[in-house]
């Protein structure tokens, strides 16, 4: 997600002081997490200046080169990892609020009902100069210090009538000393250094200046000068017991988050990354998908659809497939994008291609969705990147909102693509009349209770990180599923071979008895994907057979079971526990420890977790 830093010090008097550069230099330290833009503003002479730019932190260096001049005791900056609105520069953040640009936030998160309070803004006579929702809550806190006449005031008011995740730094220039934060459900930290105090998306924003820190906790507002930080509620009450600790990473390990890779790092987001792509999509009880602009009669008229991906977005887009034809009783296939267009496909009008992409740059999937078009397919891109060429070129596109994903294997992208394509799967059947409201709300309540159960899944990792080290010398592991479970057992063995370099092959596992079961040997490591024993008794049953039949040939079975499933106790040499859900939904939870497992076992081995060999992160080459 988007970093942001915020400076208060003294009055600068080294050039090297100035609020702008400490600014940038802790901008340059939260590059790791990826962005599309990058902006800075000051309180400087009285009036706010803000310079931002798209594209990398050297452009913005450039616009400010020459530029001595100002110097001001606050500052706040931010990179931006676009949600709402294209990585342009006038989307770019701080963002000027108030009648007379008297005010520059930043933010971090997602304002689900900023199209209100945009509406609401806008007939108040301020005006907008971005697609953001981020705008919105600029005006909105430069609205409420006209009444207020206090900054942290006017930040209390405007936070608790938000609504989303959020993290919200603001400077008036009218309080040329000061910078106030709030936050929900998105992090906020405070750098307690002597005369000079930081703010910071995480720690890696000023740990090379000070090490002493402040957590915020939710729904709070902080209030930071040279000299002081104070903390308040929403309700406008002190908050006396915020917890002050001493980071001990170095500036590598906090860019990591104090995790040994950034896959790590990306494994154990997951929770919060799957909340993000499903924030904002519920209102008044119908699913809302923004960025779909296609007209519903066309949605209604559509006889296929046809999901093109590579890789690990082909993995999720065939768990898709199982939830579109259960819901909307619509023909899914799934195809490799780079054997799509090579095989003269039958494409229409009334063919809805949806094509996956974290990156929204590979080639492949690019050239698939060329083909589609000129076929007079309508094109869906679920993607984590705006702005990149396959949203671009296509009819409509649903984002992730995962923010960058760093390390070469993909995992929090998976999961949100996965999310992603639910969502689209029951906005089709919301569309086409397929489930009644009710059902559609149903569904997704559960799917609202699944980041807490990956969060469940992520805090007892440390039985795969044993099984894994225990493993380091593996030279051969299969992996089985049926149903969802199936692209689970791919996506397993694809983790496993790219950054373990282990002979991996995922299975549907009633295939076995085809040819695979040949593979079985004594001691040969299986991992099987069971569903859940409830409602899709048939299935379960099946499963459980086929960790008999591979247990009956010596194979060491590695079982992933749903809580409570006993069944599978008598075959299982070890079982690793996820919280029940529905059996479309466990593709969500099953993959976890399968992740987990081969980023611990090739950190065991020493391994690049996140530059694996041969690979690159986006492949922009067909
Ligand atoms: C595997 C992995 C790749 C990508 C594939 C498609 O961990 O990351 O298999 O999933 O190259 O990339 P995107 O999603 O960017 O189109």
């Amino acid at each position: 997600m988007c970093g942001i830093v915020g400076y208060a010090g003294p009055q600068a008097k080294a050039p090297s002081s100035r609020p702008v550069d400490v600014a940038l230099q802790g901008l340059a330290r939260l590059e790791y997490r990826g962005y599309d833009s990058a902006g800075v503003a000051v309180i400087d002479d009285g009036s706010v200046r803000v310079t931002k730019r798209a594209g990398k932190l050297a452009n913005l260096r450039a616009a400010l080169e020459g530029d001595t001049e100002t110097t001001g005791r606050v500052a706040i900056a931010h990179t931006r990892w676009a949600t709402h609105g294209g990585p342009t520069d006038t989307n770019a953040h701080p963002h000027l609020g108030g009648r007379e640009g008297e005010i520059a936030v930043v933010h971090n998160g997602i304002i689900e009902n900023f199209a209100h309070l945009r509406a609401e803004l806008e007939a108040d006579g301020y005006l907008f100069a971005s697609e953001t929702d981020s705008e919105a809550a600029a005006h909105l806190v430069a609205r409420e210090m006209e009444t207020a006449g206090d900054l942290t005031e006017a930040m209390r008011r405007a936070a608790a009538s938000l609504e989303g995740a959020f993290t919200l730094l603001a400077v008036h220039r009218d309080a040329p000393d000061t910078v106030v934060a709030a936050r929900r459900n998105s992090p906020l930290v405070v750098g307690l250094g002597e005369g000079e105090n930081f703010l910071g998306s995480d720690v890696a924003a000023f740990v090379d200046s000070t090490k002493e820190a402040l957590e915020i906790g939710q729904d709070q507002v902080v209030t930071v000068t040279a000299d002081d930080v104070r903390i308040i509620d929403f309700e406008g009450h002190e908050v006396t017991d915020a917890k002050r600790y001493t980071i001990e990473w170095d500036a590598a390990a906090a860019q990591k988050g104090g995790y040994p890779s950034f896959m790590a790092k990306e494994i154990h987001e997951q929770a919060s990354a799957v909340a993000d792509t499903l924030l904002g999509r519920l209102e008044d009880g119908a699913l809302q998908l923004d960025e779909m602009d296609i007209d519903p009669s066309v949605l209604r008229s559509v006889d296929k659809i046809v999901v093109v991906a590579c890789g690990t977005a082909a993995n999720a887009g065939a768990v898709a497939k199982y939830a579109i034809e259960h819901w909307c009783r619509i023909p899914t296939e799934v195809e490799l994008a780079h054997e799509f267009r090579y095989r003269d496909p039958v494409v229409t009008e009334k063919t809805l291609v949806v094509a996956i992409s974290q990156s929204g740059e590979t080639m492949d999937t690019l050239m698939a969705v060329r083909h589609a078009r000129e076929q007079g397919a309508k094109v869906i891109a679920i993607c984590n990147t705006r702005g990149s060429t396959i949203p671009r070129e296509s009819d409509a596109a649903l984002y992730l909102h995962v923010g960058p994903e760093i390390a070469v294997a993909s995992t929090k992208a998976y999961l949100g693509q996965i999310a992603a394509c639910y969502l689209l799967g029951l906005f089709l059947a919301q569309v086409r009349g397929n489930l009644y409201p009710d059902e559609i709300a149903a569904l997704m309540g559960d799917l609202e209770q699944i980041p807490e159960q990956i969060q469940q899944v992520l805090d007892s990792s440390a039985q795969v990180e044993k099984l894994a080290q225990d493993m380091k010398d593996a030279t051969s592991v299969l992996f089985l599923g049926r149903h969802v479970g199936y692209p689970t057992a791919m996506e397993g063995a694809l983790k496993l071979k790219e950054i373990a370099y282990i002979h991996a092959e995922g299975f549907a596992a009633g295939e076995l008895k085809h040819g695979p079961i040949a593979l079985v040997e004594e001691g040969q490591p299986v991992f099987v994907i069971v569903p859940s024993p409830n409602g899709r008794h048939s299935l379960h049953s099946k499963v459980v057979s086929n960790i008999q039949e591979v247990r009956a040939r010596g194979a060491r079975t590695l079982v992933i079971a749903e809580e409570g499933d006993d069944a599978v106790l008598p075959y299982a040499d070890e079982v690793i526990r996820v919280p029940a859900t529905r059996t479309l939904f466990a593709a969500l939870l099953t993959v976890i420890p399968l992740q987990i497992f081969s980023c611990e076992l090739a950190t065991a081995k020493g391994l690049d977790v996140d530059q694996p060999r041969n690979l690159a992160k986006s492949v922009t080459v067909e």
